[in-house]
């Protein structure tokens, strides 16, 4: 596998494979990396001919006061998962590389989308998100990018992005990996102390729960909103920050399930903050 740290060297790199006629996927990451981050590899890799992955904790989409200075990274062991995984190239570049000093250019999706969930409780987190992207389409010029459905909303906005901006590339989503006992795989969940570990199972409880009452018949969403809350509240840890469920293609609100819609939620667990999502259809 070979290793860049300039855009330069990458831009090269790909565009010598392009000339060659390989197809490139990304995989954008901030690294320390897991089964979820993997799968989005496997996947490039059987649809790909060549497979980058980068690795870049992007302080633009942090907020003040998150975790951007305590973000987990381990660049060593996660050199060593990729190269294992068959990945052929790794971007790992520093913030100077990146948004070197006077650096003034954003990408910003604006309305519904990401005004909701994440957006609400995050204020200026996608458009740091849809920067650094656009930023990473424009080093590899990919012909798909990989992105996993635990970041529904990412995924929805990102996919936004590219249709509206016309990026050529095509945007693949990914299943969530979870653990074995159904908590969602995340670099977070390392920060989650033992009890805290085992109560942040109520997410992945709430959502099978309400996939239940759905299928049961239940479709007054303020009804399975109700009990996603309450559910999650059996944990005296965890504080809900939200827990909704929307059109799953819009994020329009929704009253009477019907269609695909989005079940999402953020919850924190001391200072962690964890998501999970499910799309159920009806
Ligand atoms: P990060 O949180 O490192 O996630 C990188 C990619 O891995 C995202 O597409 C995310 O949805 C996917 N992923 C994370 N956990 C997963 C799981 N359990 N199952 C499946 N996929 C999973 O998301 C980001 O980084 C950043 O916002 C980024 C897109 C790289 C921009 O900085």
């Amino acid at each position: 596998m070979r290793t860049f740290n300039t855009i330069n060297e990458t831009q090269t790199w790909c565009r010598d494979h392009k000339r060659q006629g390989k197809s490139i996927g990304i995989v954008p990451t901030m690294g320390y990396l897991h089964a979820g981050h993997l799968s989005l590899v496997k996947e490039s890799r059987s649809q790909c001919e060549i497979t980058v992955v980068s690795i870049f904790v992007n302080p633009i989409q942090f907020g003040v006061g998150e975790d951007f200075e305590d973000y987990p990274r381990d660049l060593h062991k996660d050199s060593r998962l990729l190269d294992e995984a068959g990945a052929d190239a790794l971007f790992a570049p520093s913030i100077r590389e990146m948004y070197p000093p006077g650096y003034n250019s954003y990408v910003e999706v604006s309305g519904e989308i990401t005004e909701k969930l994440c957006g609400r409780s995050r204020p200026g987190h996608f458009r740091g998100v849809t920067t650094v992207v656009s930023k990473l389409f424009n080093i590899c010029v990919p012909d798909m990018a990989f992105f996993g459905q635990k970041d529904a909303q990412q995924a929805m906005v990102i996919e936004k992005m590219v249709r509206e901006l016309n990026f050529p590339l095509q945007i693949v989503r990914v299943p969530i990996v979870r653990e074995a006992d159904g908590l969602a795989m995340s670099s977070r969940n390392v920060y989650l102390n033992p009890e805290q570990r085992r109560q942040a199972l109520v997410l992945n409880q709430s959502l099978q729960k309400a996939r239940e009452a759905i299928a049961g018949g239940e479709r007054n969403a303020g009804r399975v909103k109700d009990l996603l809350c309450h559910t999650i509240s059996t944990s005296p840890e965890a504080k809900i920050e939200y827990a909704e469920i929307y059109d799953a293609a819009s994020l329009a609100d929704v009253q009477e399930i019907d269609g695909s819609v989005l079940v999402a939620m953020a919850v924190r667990f001391g200072t962690t903050r964890l998501i999970d999502n499910l799309i159920v259809e009806v």
